[in-house]
């Protein structure tokens, strides 16, 4: 085989098998586990602490998910418990693994370009996360903004920061 077929074939396998891989991706679990680190991490710094921290809305857990938030993403709950149950947002918002779910679910409904870079991918999920679904193409908060921007450079390199 010439050198041209040889590595248009490389390019062929290793074009289809992203593709498959991004297909699963997308239809599981759009976000990667770096990006979703990047924005526990700009929104509540990651901390654990089972609080809400607006008794109105909800903003609770690592990824302060509020009452609207986890309705849309399909109301996920903890060890099977009834969506319908008093605390059952509360419990899931601020469990880490319940939580990183519904964010998963949030971004498999409302994906899209928020930046209009023409890629969907952590930078919008960052914006659809704090800004909301209807208005991603706002400014972020410059806290928020900074402390996202950072982290994902700290990981810039690693695979599947995207
Ligand atoms: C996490 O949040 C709680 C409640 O706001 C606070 O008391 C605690 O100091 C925070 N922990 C860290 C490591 O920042």
């Amino acid at each position: 085989m010439g050198f041209v077929a040889e590595y248009l074939l490389c390019l062929l396998l290793a074009v289809s098998s992203s593709w498959v891989q991004s297909e699963v991706d997308v239809l599981d679990k759009p976000v990667t586990e770096l990006c979703l680190t990047c924005i526990c991490e700009a929104i509540s710094g990651c901390n654990a602490t089972r609080i809400c921290t607006n008794p109105e809305k909800g903003a609770c857990g690592i990824f302060r998910i509020t009452w609207a938030y986890w309705v849309d993403a399909g109301k996920l709950t903890l060890d099977g418990e009834h969506p319908d149950a008093e605390r059952a947002f509360i419990n899931c918002a601020n469990d880490p693994h319940c939580a990183a779910n519904v964010v998963q679910n949030y971004m498999k409904k409302f994906n899209q370009d928020c930046n209009e870079d023409g890629e969907m991918d952590c930078h919008d999920y960052a914006r659809i996360h704090k800004l909301g679904a209807y208005g991603c193409q706002a400014d972020m908060p410059y806290n928020y903004q900074i402390s996202f921007e950072e982290c994902i450079k700290n990981y810039e390199g690693y695979q599947g920061i995207e």
